[in-house]
């Protein structure tokens, strides 16, 4: 057991805390926002995730996490701290905002009295470890007795906890065998069920995740440059990625061709790394992921100009419903969310645009209250001429479109996920197209 804590409470923060403490670690969470520690300390996940309300209302009930808003009882009570808090765009630039990651450092190390490792899990760009460790070393009490690891997280939203506690592989760059034996005995679990556990250098740590983000961004923008080729040329995107991906060094997963990517990472860690790699002199070698983020962009406008054809050019006074709200399913989570960017972009052509979601309507009522909802979906789709399917929820791939038939105005469904029937839909009399393979 090692007594932890956790610096920020956003989505990684959150689901670190609840499953370090589920496998009987003594965990104490801090957020410099008192009210979100307020409603994490009575037990509410702020967020949609699947399994973390019981493990978060397990974990605190076992007396295994607690919160806290106090930097000084935070250095305290835990000998291993995670750093957890958010790296999002710079309002200014394509790089990443650090300030809260150096907030936090400069926060926590005047209380840092006794012997630490100070673990990094928030995204960085590369070279940020190095130069935290300076800053520790110089500025906390205990001085050389304070060390820093590096440990990226690779979880997914929607599989969060799974992916905590039974994740594909453990990355750490440290520079002490010490540290090694302390993130091993945390991790312990995982290691006994053969996780593989690689121990690197700051830099190559910090490389990883941005190489890994990019990787899988730059796989989907392939597959869609591909679904636009398959357009032009009639054939089908999904057999085609189907096809490579049998080719194990290629692989089926993440090939999966439509609106593109969005949530609160891919997009800007692409930026992020960019950024970084041409501050290093690198401009020319990552300019393609420029072309990663455009092609990505390119299928939202791809989705507006389908409809604005099936409108007949225009979309003023057309009633469409946007299928999904959330950047994908098992989520809440609209940051960049390619369904609702598309559905903004119908409301400047001058759409009637209702928006359904399974679960994340409150969200996109709370952050964009101009957007019109409706939490049925027979509602959302009543009087509709244009149906637009751009978050794949399991919801969706089961409506039976011939129950729909009496309730829209017109029978025309865009599959932005390439995930819906095509005789299923064209059978109830309805007219699908999709990005990448013909449709009716
Ligand atoms: C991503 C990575 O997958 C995680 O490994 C990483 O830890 C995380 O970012 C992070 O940096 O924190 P996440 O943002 O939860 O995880 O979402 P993904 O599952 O990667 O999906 C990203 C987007 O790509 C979604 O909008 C999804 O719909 C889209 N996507 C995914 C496709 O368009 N096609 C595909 O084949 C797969």
């Amino acid at each position: 057991m090692t007594k932890l804590s956790v610096i920020g409470t956003g989505y990684l923060g959150v689901t670190h805390a609840a499953c370090m403490a589920s496998l009987g670690h003594s965990v104490i969470a801090l957020d410099v926002d008192p009210e979100k520690i307020a409603s994490l300390s009575a037990g509410v996940v702020p967020f949609h995730e699947p399994e973390l309300q019981e493990l978060l209302t397990a974990a605190i009930a076992s007396g295994n996490l607690t919160f806290t808003t106090d930097w000084a009882t935070l250095a305290e009570q835990a000998d291993v701290h995670f750093l957890c808090v958010g790296t999002p765009k710079s309002k200014d630039s394509d790089a990443a905002d650090m300030s809260q990651v150096n907030g936090a450092i400069t926060a926590l190390a005047p209380h840092l009295t006794k012997a630490a490792v100070v673990v990094g899990k928030s995204t960085v760009p590369v070279g940020t470890a190095a130069r935290l460790a300076s800053q520790l070393k110089e500025n906390a009490p205990a001085g050389s007795q304070v060390h820093l690891a590096w440990n990226p997280e690779f979880l997914r939203e929607g599989f969060a906890v799974q992916d905590t506690l039974h994740p594909d592989r453990i990355v750490i760059g440290v520079t002490a065998d010490s540290d090694e034996q302390a993130l091993r005995e945390v991790y312990a679990a995982s290691i006994d069920e053969g996780t593989p556990f690689i121990r690197t250098d700051y830099a190559t740590a910090e490389l990883v995740k941005a190489a890994a983000n990019s990787f899988l961004a730059t796989k989907i923008s392939f597959i869609n440059a591909f679904a636009d080729l398959c357009d032009a040329a009639g054939a089908d995107i999904t057999q085609l990625a189907d096809a490579i991906g049998h080719d194990t060094r290629i692989g089926r997963r993440f090939l999966n061709a439509g609106v593109g990517f969005g949530g609160g990472c891919l997009p800007k860690d692409i930026r992020a790394l960019q950024a970084r790699a041409t501050e290093l002199g690198l401009a020319e070698q990552f300019e393609f992921l420029a072309n990663v983020g455009r092609i990505n962009q390119m299928r939202r406008e791809l989705v507006v100009s389908r409809a604005k054809d099936f409108a007949g050019g225009a979309l003023a006074g057309v009633r469409i419903t946007v299928l999904g709200a959330a950047f994908k399913p098992d989520s809440d989570d609209i940051r960049d969310s390619p369904a609702l960017s598309v559905a903004k972009e119908l409301m400047a052509e001058g759409a009637q645009v209702v928006v359904h979601d399974p679960i994340a309507l409150p969200v996109v009522r709370r952050v964009h209250p101009e957007v019109n909802c409706a939490d049925s979906l027979t509602e959302a789709v009543t009087g509709a001429q244009i149906l637009v399917h751009l978050t794949e929820w399991n919801q969706y791939r089961e409506i039976d479109p011939a129950s729909l038939n009496a309730l829209v105005a017109g029978r025309v469904i865009i599959d932005g996920r390439n995930m819906l029937d095509r005789d299923t839909w064209i059978n109830a009399g309805w007219a699908i197209s999709y990005l990448g393979k013909p449709g009716s």
